[in-house]
């Protein structure tokens, strides 16, 4: 059951210009949240945002003997809701509703796990990362942004023992390239018998881009998709997306409750 807290503010990491980790005080939703699901955040007290805004699980903060304290969210800049976001300050406290969505399915050891991120996609990752390298799956994090300078937390992953490949489209750091360059390389010298599960969260053109890849190597793909989401609940159908049926058919789902993370070769892309 998703629980509605007014969360206090117990920190606010700026990453840079327009990035930021909020940590959130609702230990309840961090106890419960799984990788994969997200949060619906009310930013500000006021009708300016009137809605609530969705976000990722990025990290969950525990005390000195393990239990959940608060839950974090990495937060991009880009309108009213982010703006206020990342200009809270410690005290402050924003309405915090989660878990919500479907999270991802966590491969056993028997398989190899490479998640996909794209920019701010590399939300749900680190919980993700955290699970599976606890069970034992060896993991690689492809990671593609901008510039060097908005690459985060790769020293993270890393003493996860996470494998790490990085691109920018500068060049600046790693390949210069967009990250489905590295990924179908990749794929191309794996071999069909070894087991592996890709995982992709970032720009819709980059999931289209990842899914079709992973379709072409025969590969499974769980992708975390990131509509406009109104209510994050299954009321408003905002965060429609067409999904294939029978033959040639297709439907439509609600992504905040059939997803956020959906069957990559299930999602009609175009
Ligand atoms: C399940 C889910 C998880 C998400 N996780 C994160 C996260 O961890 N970190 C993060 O920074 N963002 C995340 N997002 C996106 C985040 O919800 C939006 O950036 C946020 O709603 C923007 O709010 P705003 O008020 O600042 O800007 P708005 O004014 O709401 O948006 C500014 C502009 O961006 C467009 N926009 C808004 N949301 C999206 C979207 N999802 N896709 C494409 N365009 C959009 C708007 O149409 C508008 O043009 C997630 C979205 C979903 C659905
Ligand atoms: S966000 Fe309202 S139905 Fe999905």
């Amino acid at each position: 059951m998703p629980i509605d807290v007014a969360a206090e503010v117990v920190a606010n990491r700026r990453l840079s210009d327009d990035y930021n980790v909020l940590a959130l005080a609702a230990p309840a939703i961090a106890r419960d949240a799984a990788p994969g699901q997200f949060v619906m955040v009310k930013a500000g007290a006021g009708f300016d945002p009137m809605l609530r805004r969705p976000f990722s699980v990025f990290e969950i903060v525990r005390d000195a003997g393990g239990a959940p304290t608060a839950l974090t969210i990495l937060s991009k800049r880009i309108g009213p809701s982010t703006r206020l976001i990342y200009d809270a300050r410690p005290g402050d406290r924003m309405a915090c509703l989660g878990p919500l969505g479907r999270p991802f399915s966590v491969v056993d050891p028997g398989s190899e796990a490479w998640m996909i991120a794209g920019g701010v996609g590399l939300a749900p990752f680190a919980t993700l990362a955290e699970t599976l390298r606890g069970r034992g799956v060896r993991c690689t994090l492809l990671y593609g942004a901008r510039r060097a300078a908005e690459l985060f937390y790769l020293d993270f992953f890393r003493a996860l023992g996470v494998d790490l490949v990085v691109t920018t489209e500068d060049g600046s750091l790693g390949e210069r390239a967009r990250i489905v360059a590295p990924l179908e390389r990749m794929l191309a010298a794996r071999a069909p018998s070894a087991p592996l599960m890709l995982y992709a969260c970032g720009p819709e053109g980059m999931l289209a881009a990842t899914a079709r890849t992973a379709m072409k190597y025969g590969r499974p793909c769980q992708v975390s998709v990131e509509r406009v989401m109104g209510c994050g609940l299954g009321g408003c159908y905002s965060c429609v997306v067409p999904m294939r049926s029978g033959a040639a058919g297709f439907h439509h789902v609600r992504s905040c409750i059939a997803g956020p993370v959906l069957a990559a070769d299930q999602v009609i892309w175009d």
